[in-house]
């Protein structure tokens, strides 16, 4: 068994606490992505788990070892960057190899495992080839041969796509879903972006200011984002939010403070219905975003090019599609 189990996590730079108490537990074989906007403690979350960064207090436990004071090279993880730092002089062979070299395993053993590496990423006819030789996404699966020949226990990838291009990327992210069914063992994906995480998450943490706002599968966290953060944060264009106190009558019947209604259900023939001048529209093709402010709020609805949107625009929105939120920003229903 190889989850990992976080205790009351922190993590303090002098005086600033960039890791708040953090509670996870991330099981065997899971598939877990933490997501948040840049600065808020992901990569330092992940580098504690490493090894990399001393924890100021709690306790982290790998399988069934408690690693606080494990070193680096002990605690049975592979880490993949997103710089793929791979050595420029060395073949892709060299390269996926190093790490066992070092650890002084016979050559036989490396040739084996660099080979059942290569196949698992089509990496077979590239061996010889130096990294300048390689596409970026080639260079990055040779960063993943070379995390799997160790066999860890435990994947902890950082940003690992966000050097490649959109189309690399949109393809990665797939290779890397099939590399995880294959290899059976716990991955934790550190991510920025909201669709990377829901498309790939068997679960997702949404992280803001070094707190967990919210650990659940994809579709929870898109459906019933615990607070604001997670309803902004998670979804493009993201939710719309209205002052209770401005907003038309039929949107608040609830004692709350914040309505959140999101772009794409804004027009679905719902019975709550009222008019709205529009102030632009955006084409996307087969969709298109309007904006237009609703009691002072600016807002947005995505809905099909077809539908005539050029001045006043009648939204149709469901009671269910709506979410309400306390001052504090949580969820109350
Ligand atoms: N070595 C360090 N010394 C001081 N502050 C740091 C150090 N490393 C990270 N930080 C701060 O910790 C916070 C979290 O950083 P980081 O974990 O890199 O965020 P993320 O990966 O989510 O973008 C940031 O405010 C960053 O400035
Ligand atoms: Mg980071």
């Amino acid at each position: 068994m190889s989850g990992v189990v976080l205790k009351s996590v922190s993590k303090s730079y002098d005086d600033k606490k960039v890791i708040n108490k953090v509670d996870l537990t991330v099981k065997d074989k899971e598939f877990l992505v933490l997501v948040g906007p840049s600065g808020c403690g992901k990569s330092t979350l992940l580098r504690m788990i490493a090894g990399l960064e001393d924890i100021t207090s709690g306790d982290i436990r790998i399988g069934s070892t408690k690693v606080n004071n494990v070193a680096p090279k002990d605690r049975d993880i592979a880490f993949v960057f997103q710089s793929y730092a791979l050595y420029p002089h060395m073949t892709v062979r060299e390269n996926i190899a190093f790490g066992l070299k070092m650890r002084k395993i016979d050559k036989k053993t490396i040739d084996e495992k660099v080979e059942e590496a290569a196949k698992i990423l089509d990496l077979g006819e590239y061996l010889d080839r130096k990294p300048k030789q390689l596409s970026g996404g080639q260079r990055q699966r040779v960063a993943l041969g070379r995390a799997i020949v160790r066999n860890p226990k435990v994947f902890l990838m950082d940003e690992p796509l966000s050097n490649l291009d959109a189309k690399l990327r949109v393809q990665m992210r797939s290779e890397i879903k099939k590399l995880h069914q294959k290899l059976r063992t716990t991955f934790i994906y550190v991510t920025h972006d909201q669709t990377e995480a829901l498309t790939m998450g068997d679960r997702v943490v949404v992280l803001d200011k070094g707190v967990i706002q919210q650990a659940a599968a994809p579709e929870e966290i898109y459906n019933n984002p615990a607070n604001t953060f997670v309803a902004s944060f998670i979804g493009s264009p993201q939710m719309n939010f209205i002052d209770c106190d401005n907003a038309p009558k039929a949107l608040c019947k609830k004692n709350c403070a914040r309505i959140g209604i999101r772009p794409e259900k804004m027009v679905t023939g719902g019975k709550i219905r009222f008019k709205v001048d529009v102030n632009m529209t955006e084409l996307l093709g087969s969709e298109q975003i309007v904006y237009f402010e609703i009691g002072g709020a600016k807002c947005c609805a995505k809905i099909p090019a077809d539908i005539e949107a050029a001045a006043r625009l009648e939204l149709s929105i469901r009671e269910e599609d709506l979410y309400f939120f306390n001052a504090a920003g949580k969820r109350i229903k």
